[in-house]
Formats: C-alpha cells, sequence, structure tokens
C-alpha cells in the first residue's frame, strides 16, 4: 500500500479529486460497497471517543421512583422483571455500551419466576432481607451487600418471602452480548426450578476462597455467591496497607478456582476511600457504574463534579479522566464497581494510564 493511498484510506487528505470520489462512491453504493469519504465519521479517532457521558443517579430520586414502580407495575409470568433501568443520556439504551445497570424492586410475597439468558448477570443487594435466588441448582439468600452471580445461561428465580421491599442491582453484559449478536433467552416452564438436596454445595466447598477440596479445579466459577461480611473483612485486612494512590483500597471478586474475575466478561469490585482521602486521576478503557454503599464522597469525571452519598450511581465512560475523594474526614466512604474490564482484558484490549488532576476536572 502507498502512502498516498495510506493518507486517503484514513481521510487526511481532503484532495483534489472530490468530484471523481463522489461518482465513484455513488457507482459503489448501487451495489453496496464503498470507500472512505473526507466527510465520514472518524473511524480511527486517536483515543476512544464515546457517546456515553459521565452520569449520576441520586438515591432520593431513585428511592421515589422505586415506590412508584412498586405501585404501578405488576410482576407477570414467564421472565418479566419490575427494574429501574439507569438510562445514559449519551445512548439509545443501556447504561454503558456494554452494560445494563438496573434496580430490581420485589415486594413481600412475590416470585421472578424462573428464566435464562445468554447476558451473564450480577446482582448486589442494597436494602432488604428475606428473598432468596434460585442460579441453577443452587440457591442462597440475598442480604445486604451480598454479591449474587447469574452465569451465562443458567436458569435463575428470585423468591421474597420477607416483610418489606428487596432492592437490589442488577447489571447484565446484555449490550456487549448484542453488539455479538448473540442474544438467547428461554422462560422455564415453572416459576420455581427445583433446587439441589445441597443447595449451595459450590460455596461450601469453595466460599472461603483460601481452601478447596482435593482434585481439579472446576472449570466454571463454583462460587455463585460473595456475601457481604467476607468481602468487607477483606477489604478491612486490606486497608492495612499503605494507600494505593489512584485507588486507595480495592479488591476484585475473584473466581477463587481460577483466579481470574468472578464472571467472564463483567468486572466486580468494591473499594473503601479512607477518610479525607484524595486520589489521584487516570484514564482507563472500558465502561463501569459506580454504587455508593455508604460515605459521602466526590468524583470528577471527563471533566463534570458529582457529589454523591449512600444510595446514589455514577457511570464512568471509557478513557474519561476521573478521580475520587472521600469528602469526610471521618467516614469511610465504600463503593461497589460493576465494569467490563475482563472483557476488554480477554480481547487484548485493555489500557489504563494515570494523567493529570485537571483532565479529570477540579
Ligand atoms: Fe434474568
Amino acid at each position: 500500500m502507498s502512502s498516498d493511498h495510506s493518507a486517503r484510506e484514513h481521510g487526511t487528505e481532503a484532495g483534489p479529486d472530490a468530484a471523481d470520489r463522489s461518482a465513484l462512491a455513488a457507482d459503489l453504493a448501487a451495489l453496496n460497497l464503498a470507500i472512505h469519504q473526507p466527510s465520514d465519521p472518524a473511524l480511527f479517532t486517536r483515543v476512544p471517543a464515546p457517546a456515553m457521558l459521565p452520569f449520576h443517579w441520586r438515591a432520593a430520586e431513585l428511592e421515589a421512583c422505586l415506590a412508584r414502580i412498586g405501585e404501578v407495575l405488576r410482576l407477570e409470568p414467564g421472565g418479566v422483571r419490575r427494574t429501574l433501568r439507569l438510562t445514559n443520556p449519551g445512548l439509545a439504551f443501556g447504561t454503558t455500551p456494554t452494560l445494563w445497570a438496573s434496580i430490581q424492586y420485589i415486594l413481600p410475597g412475590e416470585t421472578a419466576s424462573a428464566h435464562r439468558h445468554a447476558a451473564s448477570a450480577l446482582r448486589f443487594i442494597m436494602k432488604g432481607e428475606g428473598a432468596s435466588t434460585t442460579v441453577g441448582a443452587e440457591t442462597h439468600a440475598m442480604n445486604a451487600g451480598d454479591l449474587v452471580l447469574t452465569p451465562s445461561w443458567a436458569f435463575h428465580d428470585h423468591v421474597h418471602r420477607g416483610e418489606a421491599p428487596m432492592v437490589w442491582l442488577d447489571v447484565l453484559d446484555v449490550s456487549l452480548v448484542r453488539s455479538f449478536d448473540a442474544v438467547f433467552f428461554e422462560a422455564s416452564g415453572v416459576a420455581e426450578r427445583p433446587v439441589s438436596a445441597v443447595p449451595d454445595r459450590g460455596f461450601r466447598e469453595h466460599g472461603s476462597g483460601i481452601m478447596a477440596p482435593p482434585g481439579e479445579a472446576p472449570v466454571a466459577n463454583p462460587v455463585l455467591l460473595y456475601p457481604w461480611r467476607q468481602a468487607e473483612a477483606a477489604i478491612l485486612v486490606a486497608a492495612a496497607l499503605p494507600p494505593d494512590s489512584l485507588r486507595d483500597t480495592f479488591l476484585e471478586y475473584r473466581n477463587p478456582a481460577s483466579g481470574g474475575p468472578a464472571l467472564p466478561t463483567i468486572g466486580t469490585a468494591l473499594q473503601r476511600l479512607r477518610p479525607g482521602a484524595e486520589l489521584g486521576a487516570f484514564r482507563q478503557t472500558g465502561s463501569s457504574v459506580a454504587y455508593v454503599v455508604r460515605g459521602e464522597g466526590t468524583s470528577w469525571i471527563g471533566g463534570l463534579r458529582f457529589d454523591w452519598g449512600p444510595g446514589d450511581f455514577i457511570a464512568i465512560p471509557s478513557w474519561a479522566a476521573q478521580r475520587h475523594a472521600n469528602r469526610s474526614a471521618v467516614e469511610d466512604a465504600w463503593l461497589f464497581h460493576a465494569s467490563d474490564a475482563p472483557a476488554l482484558r480477554s480481547l487484548g484490549l485493555w489500557r489504563e494510564t494515570p494523567c493529570d488532576t485537571a483532565e479529570a476536572g477540579q
């Protein structure tokens, strides 16, 4: 390929041949073919140029909307869920280009009936007690702060036998799966799937994270439940280390059998910002959603400032400069993060770099 040809392909030359190119393009279009035109939107941007916008959803507004959908929407058999979707104003659908984050709201006595889908999912329990989820043939109680996984194509149903509404964060990689045209969905013939005689074997064998039965490690992640008390304990142990300059204390939920991410496509992590923490700025490829478990802080993302508190959500686009701070001098701030990082890593697209504070905003 000549350098001249290359320059044209990449749109760096307006050129004196505009009329000829235009005529050629018209002829080619009739055959469903095309050449690059200088007016085309940039394909090879120097750095990622996401349409997704940084965004902040506030707990008070979310809670009012959840109460309203609880009154208006009825759960129906066959897989319909009552969820409040976090829609990104820069996207036609989705919270990020790859992830849908929704808040699921389930009332006492209700069952979210069994179904399965190719999209992987996770639940991070925000509020409530008394619900349980069946994933495959395992059943686990869902309590505030727990992370529960729904791997791709695993049947799952949720039953709520508690006294008050249950609220949890759902994150699905459905937009990623859609981009591959790999969407499958199947409702189960029954609302609640049969459960194994030992309904939590995977957790009992592998849930400690540091020990496991002898023999070959399972191929799929044997752990579906990551209890809050274990995640919290892990963070507090790690918090005795000197803080990371960009993330303070930040631990990822892992598949204990492989050491890899808990889900193949969705990254999950818990972060503690110690009182007064003011972290450095960085950029990374991939998009994410953060949920404020507790505490009050400020994030600067792509030049915008977000002052957040408990129950808020923040969406962070790919390659946006970001930095985070705990506004309190005495209280911790804890964030749960869901991202598409494992998908990027497995495709060789993961990048991260520190950057100047001013690039994130101040
Ligand atoms: Fe589902």
